[in-house]
């Protein structure tokens, strides 16, 4: 059973069906295309929404350095992720991977646990989504019922309890993903293209925020850089900025996006990797500049509502920046719904080529050349759990899957430079070891530091995978045709 289980896929067939036509997706993307696939895909909720509350609650004007805290476990992860994608480019990302470095087991583990990455992300993003445009609309004086905008369960980490809020439904984080996914139907070149559109406009609009803010800065601000502890764990001081960098990884998250879209891409082993680390660089220096001007702007103590780069532009009286700011957000919210929706279907799509998920997944639309049976899926799904669910749980979920996901990764690399360095890696990640151990030890030293309530909800979410993988997928798995 063991020996089953630790199966694996041949490098060599991957590579031969990587360029493999007949799989009906479309060559479509360029280096550039994959760039702002991965752009749209990070800078969404993160640094529009979390940024403010990282800074009020625990780390000030420190932020900046939890950013860079988060970066650390990202920048490994991503050269990790960028050696892999050049090496095997094919759809399916994380799981393809290790579907080649530690066999079927594992992969459908990290599989299933890429839901809550690119599913789960999608929702949680959606709800902020929502949240953005009801404030924005009481802008315009337009106020937009609370019972058709808010979750309809909430949870009480004191009281350890659930609720239901009296809330009907959340109309715009549901039409939202509905939206998205007809686009990303209708074809890869419409989504990407709109996609690059939003990215234009959202990369735009904090430019203009960091040039024009750099005019209002008042150094005071930013003393004490680091406020002291207040005694408890994680509230200012040193924890404060762990603490703050396991909340605002959040950010980072989608820059792995542009691997799952591998058998999109018209020269997947040259610009994916340029596509990940290029992403991730543009973002980062994005969120540091952002960071430092947000809290030299304003007091870091007055950041923590759900606008906090609006309320900066409020401070510097300039209140049709903050307007366009809230249309930045929402633009930017956007496009990351949508990479991470097309992300999951491509996961899904090379799943259910394996076999271990059903063979609907891996349909192939023959005009539109899109999985759609799969996008509507998804999107369907997506649309009534970020109506369900509250944000909070969710994205905290999403942080933790994630850095599973990116572990796994790391390790990944590490075995193939030993069990396969005879194969050609276009990118290959440098100082041997050290990156892919770095990545492992701080996905693991950021997933320390989430609440033990998120690790419960891992675990179940995984117990359910097993459930699923040994009723199911263990059976109609492909690996059974060649043993
Ligand atoms: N990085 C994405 C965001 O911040 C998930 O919205």
């Amino acid at each position: 059973m063991i020996k089953r289980l630790l199966l694996k896929k041949d490098i060599n067939s991957l590579l031969s069906g990587a360029f493999d036509e007949s799989t009906g997706l479309k060559r479509a993307l360029s280096t550039f295309e994959l760039v702002s696939l991965g752009v749209g895909g990070i800078v969404g909720a993160g640094i529009f929404v979390l940024t403010g509350n990282a800074a009020a609650q625990y780390a000030g004007p420190a932020v900046t350095l939890s950013f860079l805290l988060a970066l650390v476990a990202c920048g490994f992860a991503g050269f990790c992720y960028a050696e892999l994608a050049s090496m095997i480019p094919v759809a399916g990302s994380a799981y393809t991977y290790a579907y080649a470095s530690m066999g079927e087991f594992i992969a459908w583990i990290i599989g299933w646990d890429l839901i809550l990455e690119y599913f789960l992300g999608a929702t949680t993003v959606a709800i902020g989504w929502s949240g953005y445009v009801v404030s924005f609309l009481k802008d315009l004086d337009i106020t937009f019922p609370r019972k058709l905008s808010g979750p309809l369960i909430s949870y009480n980490p004191t009281l350890n309890s659930w609720h239901l809020t009296g809330n009907i439904f959340n109309l715009p984080a549901f039409t939202i993903i509905l939206i998205v996914t007809i686009l990303l139907i209708t074809g890869i070149r419409a989504s990407s293209r709109a996609n690059t559109a939003i990215v234009i406009i959202k990369v735009a609009i904090l430019l203009v925020f960091i040039t024009t803010g750099l005019f209002y800065i008042k150094p005071e601000l930013w003393h004490p850089f680091i406020p002291p502890n207040t005694g408890t764990f994680g509230s200012f001081g040193m924890s404060g900025i762990l603490r703050a960098a396991g909340l605002v990884f959040f950010a980072y998250i989608g820059f792995d996006s542009v691997s799952t879209a591998a058998s999109e891409a018209k020269n997947p082993q040259k610009s994916l990797p340029v596509g990940i680390l290029g992403s991730l660089a543009i973002c980062t220096l994005l969120y540091i500049s952002v960071s430092l001007i947000l809290t030299g702007i304003v007091h870091y103590s007055k950041l923590g509502g759900p606008a906090p780069i609006a309320t900066a532009t409020d401070a510097m009286g300039l209140t049709f920046l903050a307007t366009l700011i809230k249309i930045g957000a929402i633009a930017g919210l956007t496009s990351v719904i949508l990479v991470l929706v097309l992300g999951q279907t491509r996961i899904f799509y090379a799943m259910s080529k394996d076999g271990l998920l059903p063979p609907m997944f891996s349909l192939i639309h023959k005009r539109y050349r899109t999985p759609h049976v799969s996008t509507i899926v998804v999107g369907v799904a997506a649309s009534l759990a970020s109506t369900l669910l509250p944000i909070d749980i969710v994205s905290e979920l999403v942080s933790i899957g994630t850095l599973l996901a990116f572990f796994i990764v790391c390790a990944g690399v590490l075995i193939l430079k030993y069990t396969r360095p005879e194969i050609k890696r276009i990118f290959s990640v440098p100082w041997g070891p050290v990156i892919p151990v770095g990545g492992m030890i701080s996905c693991l030293y950021l997933m320390a530091a989430l609440p033990s309530g998120t690790w419960y909800r891992l675990v179940i979410w995984l117990i359910l995978g097993l459930i699923v993988y040994f009723t199911y997928s263990i059976k109609k798995s492909s690996l059974n045709k060649t043993t």
